[in-house]
């Protein structure tokens, strides 16, 4: 549904984004994931025709977002970073304008706006003009305006910024139901976010995409250069100065200190190095006790930091 083939944008000589290459499928929820100035934005704003790219090509439901901007425009709904309200119209008027300039036929549009309404929470603000709307209903009709067409695909930048924890849960439950039938992209820094709505997630650091894959394999991924954690009774200094001897382990710190002198360490490991059965007979052979050992798995957050500050997977 999205096709996106080395797209570069520069602004002058600064770097915007930089040969940009990924795929959206029909009814996919993608999760577009960076820290500031990663480049989310301008990959949103290329693919819904607000700007140019420098080169490369993005193309949304077969059309090209340069030649066939109309046809793409048709197809998509925009939540931009900051909505574009109208702060003088009351709520549902704005929806009724949105949909006119949508090319909604005439006679759809009551009917439509009195469904988004419903949709996104906003009967409750169906008198209200939009400049006494607060942030969080603000963003729902941002929403609606997007939705308002029943367009294919979705592009949602950031979506959920700004809210208060129960209007998180409210929106991200309304985008969840969006997907399936429709294609979304939405971008993010709030990163359990993107495993509780997303089917894919790409992440792009410094203008580059650094890893595109399932929330679950992400995890999966970086777990292979993975950390153990034991508890063990015995010298801690001891057991730093042995278990750092084992080939595969890349360091080892105490973790904390336990009743009965059991200590807590991790041990991390070298990227793929599985030294399950190394530990053991090492604790064994020094007399000292082993009372747990399990994998410690990490946080789609802890896989993001590594992923931004450290390597790339592709
Ligand atoms: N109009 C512009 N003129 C010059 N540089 C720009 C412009 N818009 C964006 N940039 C630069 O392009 C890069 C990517 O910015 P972009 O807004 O796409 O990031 P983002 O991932 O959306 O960040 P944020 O999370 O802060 O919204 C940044 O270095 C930014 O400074
Ligand atoms: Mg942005």
């Amino acid at each position: 549904m999205i096709e996106v083939e080395n797209l570069t944008k520069k602004y002058g000589s600064a770097r915007g984004i930089d040969d940009v290459t990924f795929t959206v499928e029909k009814g996919e929820v993608l999760g577009f994931l960076g820290p500031n100035g990663a480049g989310k934005t301008t990959t949103m704003r290329i693919l819904t025709c607000f700007i140019p790219a420098t080169s490369g090509k993005a193309r949304v439901a077969g059309y090209d977002v340069f030649e066939d901007a109309l046809d793409v425009r048709k197809r998509i709904g925009y939540l931009p970073e900051s909505v574009p309200l109208y702060t003088d119209m009351l709520v549902p008027v704005y929806l009724e304008f949105v949909a006119g300039l949508k090319g909604v036929d005439r006679r759809d549009i009551k009917n439509r706006v009195a469904k988004i309404m419903d949709d996104c929470g906003l009967n409750a603000v169906s008198k209200k003009y939009i400049g006494e709307l607060s942030k969080g209903y603000r963003q729902r009709t941002g929403l609606a305006q997007a939705l308002i067409n029943d367009p294919e695909v979705l592009i949602l930048d950031e979506p959920t910024i700004g809210l208060d924890p129960k209007q998180i849960i409210d929106i991200r439950g309304l985008i969840k139901n969006l997907g399936g039938r429709r294609t979304v992209i939405l971008s993010t820094h709030i990163l359990p976010e993107v495993s509780m709505t997303c089917q894919r997630v790409i992440i792009i650091n410094e203008g580059r995409l650094v890893a595109v894959d399932t929330p679950q394999n992400l995890t999966y991924q970086l777990q292979r250069s993975q950390q153990i954690l034991i508890r063990v009774k015995g010298p801690e200094k001891e057991i730093i100065s042995e278990l750092s001897k084992i080939n595969g382990v890349s360091r080892i710190t105490a973790k904390e200190n336990g009743v009965n002198g059991i200590n807590a360490y991790l041990v991390e490991l070298k990227k793929d190095m599985d030294v399950g059965n190394d530990i053991p007979p090492v604790i064994v052979r020094k007399n000292w006790s082993l009372y747990e050992m399990r994998p410690v798995g990490m946080s789609l957050e802890d896989i993001f930091i590594k992923l931004v500050t450290e390597e790339r997977i592709h």
